[in-house]
């Protein structure tokens, strides 16, 4: 199986395709099948050179940090979540996530989420819940990854500097049912930063890997 990978030396520099040839197993995430590229005191691409190794994010490999979010064969996805046996075609095309500064090949700097979250007040500072109807909406939100597939797929997000996109929504809707006392001013910058922007295209729900009602924090919030 050919893996084809877009790879970038360091932040800025030119970008480039390079493939390697992977015959392993097919019951394996991409992220496994990365491991095996990398595995051996040397890394031959396709045309036989040996090269760099390649440079990819992880921590849990369990679908529960968010590090490994990439482009796989077009579809922003977890790469320890998505298995070679369930992708088509005999070719895997792999890129970093377009939406982000590379850092190097795979890895992107994902910090503009959290620097917008911070400089919005959105976090939940004091536990000062505003009742107990919403529980089951408020764990669900609170699965979220900050992985920034979403903002990946969402057409209306660009680099985060006016448009917040999903992961601001959800984040929004949690402080403010968690923290009364925010509840207010998280409520302008809501309107300010995502209610005025989002065309409700919703492909952001599609393919958050932890299935996030996004839609319903959108609906309690313009409530
Ligand atoms: S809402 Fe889903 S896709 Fe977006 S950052 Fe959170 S976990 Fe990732
Ligand atoms: S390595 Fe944590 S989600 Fe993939």
């Amino acid at each position: 199986m050919k893996i084809r990978i877009f790879r970038q030396k360091v932040p800025d520099s030119e970008p480039y395709w390079e493939a390697f040839n992977y015959d392993g197993t097919m019951e394996i995430s991409v992220a496994g099948m990365l491991d095996k590229l990398n595995f051996g005191d040397d890394i031959i691409n396709d045309l036989g050179e040996k090269t760099d190794r390649i440079g990819w994010d992880c921590s849990c490999l369990q679908g529960m940090c968010g590090a490994c979010a990439m482009v796989i064969n077009e579809t922003p996805a977890l790469a320890c979540e998505t298995f070679l046996k369930n992708l088509k075609g005999d070719e895997v095309v792999l890129r970093p996530l377009r939406k982000f500064p590379v850092v190097h090949d795979l890895i992107v700097d994902r910090s503009v989420i959290h620097e917008t979250l911070k400089s919005t007040n959105v976090y939940i500072g004091e536990y000062n819940p505003k009742g107990k109807e919403d529980h089951e909406h408020q764990y669900a939100v609170a699965n979220c990854l900050k992985c920034g597939l979403c903002l990946e797929v969402c057409p209306n997000y660009t680099d985060g500097k006016s448009f917040y996109g999903a992961v601001y929504a959800n984040d929004c809707y949690l402080v403010k049912a968690r923290n009364r006392e925010k509840a207010g001013d998280i409520r302008s910058s809501y309107a300010g930063h995502f209610a005025n922007s989002c065309s409700k295209a919703l492909s952001c729900m599609e393919v958050c890997p932890m299935h996030i009602p996004t839609l319903s924090s959108m609906a309690k919030m313009n409530r």
